[in-house]
């Protein structure tokens, strides 16, 4: 019997959404994106340096780890719930080398879906409807989703440029304080491109243990710090591990932002929440994965160090660019991303249109990180030099500096 597409009865069946849904903050970057697809399919040439998905291959070494471990049986079933320890062992051994920090693989470390799984984890692990969570403001959105999704409340702590983008303590009232269960810090910082003082994580583990606020130190960007200066991690700090986590992921330091390897690092009751959460939901990675992820952290770490100069010498060619068209801005210490403060007069979301529209540039408006994101704009450097520097170029003729 042929199906009768063209029924016209209406399905009284209806589907609608659990009231947590509605809670999930809009992603702001998604019109951008849409504007961006607008104009290449316009046939413009946009050079895009408004996202943040590193541009290189990951290492051969890496891949080719990988291929052979797709073939071995073993990973073909289910691995064990919480991962393989030889993945545990390896990040453990990589924060020892870089770090000096200690970690015991079984009861210390998570093995996470990718960093943006466990940040918004942490959230449904912590807090109750109403708690309160302390999030930077400009700040990476996944911070705001986790909270939304357990119904908690967020306090936002300004980055300003005259405290070096660092959150002020100081200005947290004695109530926030007080109601606050949990901080997100992320140094190197997206979108400011600021690196943390180990001064500032021994403040923050005073400040932490002294009201009762975990802290989950976001370390996507641990691996890029400029100028001869490695990041410090969170867990360097005396008594991090006793008042919270950090998180790593190799998306960043070995360009595996497609494999989504991530970790949850220190305290040992939050890794056991985690680790308990996760039984629920998932199995853990593909054991190929975790094999390559081992390789990739135990190997010579010799394309990190290349990755890094590589950044490096683009940052410098976009600040020689920019000082060639006048428009003045500090150099990031890390990440891959540099603030640029768009000109008096502008907002963000008006600054970044006209470059799209004008100059067929690319970058994300400062407001879409938050309040105290406006003023700025960021740029990834995620392109060529050539690239960076014809970018600048166009904007600089639109006269604007
Ligand atoms: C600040 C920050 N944290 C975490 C992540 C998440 O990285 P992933 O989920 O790929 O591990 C990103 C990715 O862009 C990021 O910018």
């Amino acid at each position: 019997m042929k199906p009768n597409i063209s029924n016209p009865k209406k399905s009284p069946f209806t589907i609608e959404a659990a009231d947590i849904m509605h809670k999930l903050p809009k992603q702001f970057f998604a019109t951008l994106v849409q504007n961006v697809n607008r104009e290449i399919s316009a046939g413009h040439d946009v050079i895009n340096l408004g996202q943040g998905n590193p541009d290189q291959p990951t290492p051969e070494h890496i891949v080719q780890a990988a291929q052979a471990a797709v073939a071995n049986p073993l990973y073909h079933k289910y691995s064990p719930f919480t991962g393989y320890r030889f993945l545990k062992e390896a990040v453990a051994q990589r924060y020892y080398e870089d770090y000096g920090v200690t970690l015991n693989p079984d009861t210390e470390v998570a093995i996470l879906f990718g960093g943006k799984t466990g940040l918004v984890q942490i959230s449904q692990i912590l807090l109750n409807p109403g708690d309160l969570c302390l999030v930077p403001d400009p700040g990476y959105p996944d911070y705001w989703s986790g909270t939304a999704l357990a119904g908690a409340e967020m306090s936002f702590m300004p980055l300003r440029k005259d405290n070096a983008f660092l959150p002020d303590f100081n200005s947290i009232s004695p109530r926030e304080r007080e109601r606050a269960k949990l901080m997100f810090l992320n140094y190197p910082n997206n979108p400011t491109g600021a690196t943390a003082p180990l001064s500032f994580y021994e403040d923050t583990v005073d400040f932490a243990s002294k009201h009762g606020i975990v802290v989950a130190s976001d370390f996507a960007y641990g691996a890029i710090g400029f100028d001869g200066k490695r990041p410090v991690s969170f867990l360097q700090t005396e008594g991090a591990k006793e008042v919270g986590v950090e998180y790593y992921t190799l998306s960043k330091t070995y360009n595996m932002a497609g494999w989504r390897v991530g970790f949850a690092l220190g305290n040992e009751k939050i890794i056991s929440l985690i680790n308990q959460l996760q039984d629920h939901i998932y199995v853990s990675l593909f054991g190929a994965i975790q094999e390559a992820a081992k390789v990739a952290l135990t190997a010579s770490q010799q394309n990190v160090a290349d990755l890094v100069s590589l950044y490096e010498n683009r940052r410098n060619t976009l600040f020689s660019a920019l000082s060639d068209i006048g428009w003045e801005a500090a150099k990031p210490s890390g990440s891959f991303f540099a603030w640029l403060p768009v000109p008096k007069s502008w907002d963000s979301a008006a600054f970044a249109q006209k470059l799209l529209e004008e100059a067929k540039v690319a970058v994300a408006p400062g407001i879409g990180f938050g309040k105290h994101g406006e003023g700025y704009v960021r740029v990834g450097l995620l392109s060529e030099p050539e690239r960076l520097r014809e970018a600048v170029m166009r904007i600089g003729k639109l006269g604007l500096f």
